[in-house]
């Protein structure tokens, strides 16, 4: 086996002001949180211990990812694939929750410190919520590094932090949503998460959002990561928006990317199943905590442009700022942001 590479990126903690505005979103964290590289990806503390194992994990040609920035249709694309990559075998996907069939890579640097101990401790049967007993008792990356091929693997771990070969051999589906959208679908996560623990209002999580202090945060520099590399064959681009606007039609993007070829009725029927009504009912992939009595589904609303009705005025012109600004000098441009000549005119 091929030695270890060493990171080609920095790991530094945040300072304690920037700490107490991520925690003041997240519950049951003890270590401080970090950045990692020049774009200063923020990851819990105990990110340190795996991050070479993941940047060095083997990948197999035979292998399909799916990237995103959390929340921005993560669970929708990995069961689109799942099924175009396996016959559109119904029957299997009903057998299986999703995050079984298409795991997540770094879920194990992702659980706090205190829920960790709990489920290592099987406090209460949490050792199987939402499958993260497995992420327990071995490491997530350990869990898809032994997986048999065909793999497909989800992480929200933006292209600089992953293996170098991995857009020259495996084939990844990055995908991409409006920014204020993902911040609400992302406060309401928490919530579902966290019910009753959840200390901030929109508000705080808004400030945090957009300061870039959330696990994952920077989202326009992770997005514009994979959009700057959309034109190499193994990389297929997709916006949430144009899930919205056109299912069939990126259905069969999809397909092409894949290499695969369906009749119309079975893409139609592809359609309906991944529907917002049809998944949110189906219990291996509507994914929520607490099951059906939780108030707060993860397969939420399924809008595009529903941040609206959730910043107040001042909100929306933070928004605007923020996206003017961290768009600048890119040529990123978001299906449902105006532009001019390439210039972000209006929001
Ligand atoms: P909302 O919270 O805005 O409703 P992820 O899987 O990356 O966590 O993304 C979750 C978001 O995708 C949620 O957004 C969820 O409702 C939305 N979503 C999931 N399935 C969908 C579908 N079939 N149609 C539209 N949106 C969907």
């Amino acid at each position: 086996m091929a030695p270890w590479l060493d990171l080609p990126y920095d790991i530094r903690t945040v300072t304690p002001e920037e700490d107490k505005i991520i925690k003041r979103c997240l519950t049951g964290y003890t270590r401080s949180f970090v950045k990692c590289g020049k774009n200063e990806y923020i990851m819990p503390g105990v990110f340190r211990k795996h991050a070479q194992a993941i940047y060095n994990l083997p990948v197999r040609p035979d292998d399909v990812w799916v990237i995103t920035f959390p929340r921005s249709g993560t669970t929708w694309t990995q069961e689109l694939i799942w099924l175009v990559q396996n016959n559109l075998d119904y029957a299997a996907a009903k057998e299986k929750p999703l995050y079984e069939r298409f795991p997540m890579l770094e879920t194990t640097t992702q659980i706090p410190e205190i829920a960790f101990e709990l489920i290592k401790a099987n406090f209460m049967g949490l050792k199987s919520f939402q499958g993260l007993g497995h992420a327990v008792k071995k490491p997530s990356w350990k869990i898809i590094e032994d997986l048999e091929s065909p793999r497909f693997i989800k992480t929200h771990m933006p292209l600089s932090l992953l293996p170098p070969n991995l857009l020259k051999t495996a084939k990844v589906v990055y995908v991409a949503r409006d920014p204020r959208d993902v911040a609400v679908s992302y406060y309401y996560l928490h919530k579902m998460v966290m019910k009753n623990l959840m200390r901030t209002n929109f508000n705080m999580f808004w400030e945090a959002f957009r300061r870039d202090l959330l696990p994952w945060a920077p989202i326009v520099a992770h997005t514009n990561e994979a959009w700057m590399k959309r034109h190499e064959p193994n990389l297929h681009f997709v916006f949430y928006e144009d899930l919205i606007k056109d299912l069939p039609k990126e259905i069969r993007r999809i397909c092409k990317f894949l290499g695969k070829e369906y009749k119309d009725e079975e893409i139609d029927r592809l359609s309906s199943h991944l529907s917002f009504e049809s998944l949110r009912k189906s219990k291996t992939v509507n994914n929520t905590a607490g099951g059906k009595g939780n108030d707060i589904q993860f397969i939420r609303k399924g809008e595009a442009g529903g941040w609206r009705a959730h910043f107040d005025k001042v909100m929306t012109i933070q928004s605007e700022e923020y996206l003017v600004q961290r768009l600048r000098g890119l040529d990123l441009e978001y299906p449902s942001l105006s532009y001019t000549k390439g210039e972000m005119t209006h929001l």
